[in-house]
């Protein structure tokens, strides 16, 4: 099958510019630039703000490249892990930036490729990465790890109740060399009553796998906090689209980590450890895309934004 290239919708475009309250002349960092779409548009209405762009895709990258051409001069683009930030922001001299975007997980591009086995939807070899140059696979994360762990990352990372029934089919089928056969492997032992469910018996197993395959939680840990070092402060905003809950809940408690001061139990008796706020909290509800952006774009729906800005930590009460 020839491959196909399905272009990826930017989420929630108006809401993103609104949340960063960037000014032109800005200092802007992408940290997901996927396609471009949110740089193109913030470089539309702001024409001489700087951006870096990261994506550790080097297929993105390339595309984004393109879509970007207009506004070559104002950015510098990496083909690096988002947890790299610091080191990529000394490179590309800036000192302070107004304004950071993680629009987080893959993008309709990396979905929708029907060699890379990010979805079910194609018969592809378990590659899953998006960097390419990554060793650790898919294959090796069904076909190498233990019963325990392959449990512990479908329950962890996909939230399926199932986790135990189908690490155990793996075990007793390896190898899996394919999303054909993976599929057809958790199909069979997922309750007939759900297989009629909306959404497909396979979709949290293969978001659990690609996100254990990518680290993605790990370096999202990295990278929010080494963001913070980076914003200007006072004002700096950071921008978080997330599509799972299991994202959702690390940025909202790093949120609310970090806009709190010392919330050591070790308090109560004495406590050393001098934590100080240094974000204030800007959207108290999550921000979710409007029914009309839905209808437009399904692939949207279960987007929601975090913001955060940061505060003159000596002020913070
Ligand atoms: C949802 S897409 C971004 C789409 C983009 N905002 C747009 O509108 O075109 C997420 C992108 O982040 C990239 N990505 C995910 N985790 C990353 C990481 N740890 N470091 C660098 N890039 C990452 C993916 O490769 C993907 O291209």
């Amino acid at each position: 099958m020839r491959n196909k290239i399905v272009e990826h919708k930017t989420v929630m475009i108006k809401e993103v510019i609104r949340g960063l309250n960037l000014k032109d002349n800005s200092h802007f960092l992408d940290a997901t630039l996927g396609a471009g779409g949110h740089t193109k548009a913030i470089l539309e209405k702001y024409p001489n703000t700087k951006v870096i762009g990261i994506d550790k895709d080097e297929k993105a990258l390339a595309i984004a490249r393109k879509n970007l051409l207009n506004f070559k001069n104002s950015i510098s683009l990496h083909n690096l892990d988002f947890s790299s930030i610091e080191q990529i922001a000394k490179i590309s001299n800036f000192n302070k930036i107004n304004g950071i975007l993680f629009d987080l997980g893959t993008s309709q591009i990396q979905l929708n490729d029907n060699k890379r086995g990010f979805s079910f939807r194609y018969n592809a070899p378990l590659d899953m990465r998006m960097d390419e140059k990554q060793k650790n696979t898919a294959h090796e994360i069904v076909n190498k790890t233990s019963e325990l762990e392959l449990n512990n990352i479908l329950r962890e990372f996909g939230e399926e109740k199932h986790s135990k029934k189908i690490a155990k089919a793996i075990i007793r089928k390896r190898p899996i060399n394919n999303t054909e056969d993976l599929t057809k492997l958790i199909l069979s032992v997922y309750p007939r009553s759900k297989k009629r469910n909306r959404i497909h018996p396979a979709t949290k197993s293969f978001q659990a796998i690609r996100i254990a395959v990518n680290s993605e939680i790990e370096l999202l840990k990295i990278a929010l906090t080494k963001s913070l070092q980076l914003l200007e402060k006072p004002g700096g905003r950071l921008v978080v689209i997330s599509f799972h809950s299991l994202e959702d809940r690390v940025v909202k408690h790093f949120f609310q980590h970090e806009s709190r001061h010392c919330i050591c139990p070790a308090k109560l008796i004495i406590c050393n450890c001098n934590h100080v706020a240094k974000l204030q909290i800007i959207n108290k509800k999550i921000i979710t895309p409007t029914d009309e952006e839905i209808d437009e774009n399904p692939s949207a729906r279960s987007a929601k934004i975090r913001i955060a800005e940061t505060i003159d930590s000596r002020k913070a009460s």
